[in-house]
């Protein structure tokens, strides 16, 4: 650490391999105000601080478009401090956290309730997605505007949650009415229903039998159909099979898709290993449908990653299947288990930026993040690329306190989190207080 008494900013990195739009490189970077102030070389005696980032990668700040974050009404799985605890721990430096809590954010007062819960104790920044309902849609507009709304979120098969939206009318109401890209939870209800008694119980291994590919085939056809009559934009989250990313390569003027890391990583070959752990909406597939979004990632059909971190207790997990509840913790192991693909071969770190940082700003109309140029917020995630290093459940901050990688062995590590310009996460330590503040979307600017 330098420091100097003429300085002009108050932080500058230094040293680091930069990943950036315009190729990777080893320019400085110096922070005025939360801010990148200047990039290339900067004289360090012009900095208050300096960070020394020798051997690092500094990528744009990982932007995690898929969190459920608890708070209100599940308090005992997590809330909106642990949640982002877990986010910067893992290298994420913004978040956008579902509308399937207790109330469900519906209402322009259940959102503003969540940003004065998350202000001062949130650790990154954050945006909060509108659930849309059959009662809502006439504040649709309204709602997906207002500061701290990431957009309108729908379930059109039921999960987690008392949120649903299952028939066309009513999917055609609320995409009759969004103006911003909406985002789906993309099962048949109706097939769900047909087809409960194939869940066997006390074993996980059937919960891809019932919530089969055809499902999410059919649901995310359904979505395009209703999406183009209505001339509307849509993000189908967590794309789980081969077939969807075949049939996404024709609709690709309106629609935009996320994958998450555990149907990159994980498959149907786990359930023996993982059990109820492993149970997931929708769920984690066979190795074909592993292939297949990994085909999405390589042919630029997948536009970017979510972990869908999803906690729940490992009590509420050790129940019988199909009494046990889906969902997995995935926002502090997004970056490593990813990092880990990367140092096989599987992506490019620059594909790595592009699905975390400028995939999301580009899709969601984010403002001032998602590259690394001056007058950007200065959020950053560095990162080890020659770390090789343990997942434990002991590392997870997650209140779960728990992962389907623990024990896992990964190549790659976050080592540093950056939010606005303040050190948030170094080194395994949390070591800067919780300011997170809204993300701010330049579709819907604040007026005045
Ligand atoms: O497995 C899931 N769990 N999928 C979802 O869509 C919701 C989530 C949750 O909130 O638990």
């Amino acid at each position: 650490m330098t420091t100097s008494d003429k300085s002009t900013y108050e932080l500058l990195f230094r040293n680091g391999t930069v990943v950036n739009h315009d190729g990777i490189g080893t320019p400085d970077i110096a922070v005025r105000n939360g801010r990148i102030a200047a990039i290339g070389d900067i004289d360090p005696r012009r900095a208050a601080r300096v960070v020394d980032c020798t051997g690092l990668h500094i990528l744009p700040g990982v932007i995690d478009s898929q969190v459920h974050f608890r708070e209100p009404g599940a308090e005992h799985k997590e809330d909106l401090e642990t949640g982002s605890r877990a986010a910067v721990m893992g290298g994420v430096t913004a978040v956008f956290e579902m509308p399937n809590t207790k109330p469900t954010t519906t209402s322009a007062d259940a959102l503003a309730d969540k940003i004065a819960r998350a202000r001062g104790r949130m650790h990154c920044d954050f945006a909060f997605w509108v659930g849309g309902t059959r009662d809502n849609v006439a504040d649709i507009p309204d709602l997906e505007r207002l500061p701290g709304a990431a957009g309108i979120k729908v379930f059109i098969g039921s999960s987690t949650g008392d949120l649903l939206v299952e028939d066309d009318a009513g999917i055609a109401a609320i995409l009759g009415a969004t103006r911003r890209r909406a985002a789906f939870h993309a099962e048949d209800e109706m097939r769900l229903n047909d087809r409960k008694d194939l869940r066997v119980p006390g074993d996980a291994s059937s919960h891809p039998v019932w919530r089969d590919a055809t499902a999410a085939l059919m649901a995310t056809e359904r979505l395009v159909r209703i999406a183009r009559s209505k001339g509307a934009r849509i993000h189908i989250l967590h794309i789980s099979t081969v077939d969807e990313i075949a049939y996404l390569a024709d609709h690709k003027d309106i629609v935009t898709a996320e994958a998450t890391p555990h149907h990159l990583t994980l498959s149907a070959d786990d359930y023996a290993r993982l059990g109820t752990k492993l149970q997931m909406n929708p769920p984690v597939r066979d190795k074909a449908h592993q292939a297949g979004i990994w085909k999405g990632i390589s042919s630029g059909i997948i536009d970017v990653l979510g972990s869908d971190h999803a906690p729940h207790t490992l009590e509420e997990k050790a129940k019988p299947y199909p009494e046990s509840p889906s969902g997995m913790t995935g926002v502090q192991t997004l970056v490593p288990v990813m990092l880990d693909h990367v140092n096989a071969g599987r992506l490019s770190l620059e594909r790595f930026v592009d699905l975390t940082s400028a995939g999301p700003a580009r899709l969601f109309g984010i403002a001032r993040k998602g590259r690394i140029a001056v007058g950007y917020d200065a959020d950053f995630t560095i990162v080890d690329l020659k770390r090789r290093a343990t997942i434990t459940n002991g590392w997870i901050a997650s209140r779960a306190g728990w992962t389907p990688y623990d024990g896992k062995r990964v190549f790659g590590w976050p080592v540093g989190t950056i939010v606005r310009g303040r050190q948030v996460m170094w080194e395994g330590e949390l070591v800067g207080p919780s300011g997170g503040e809204p993300v701010l979307f330049s579709e819907a600017l604040p007026r005045g």
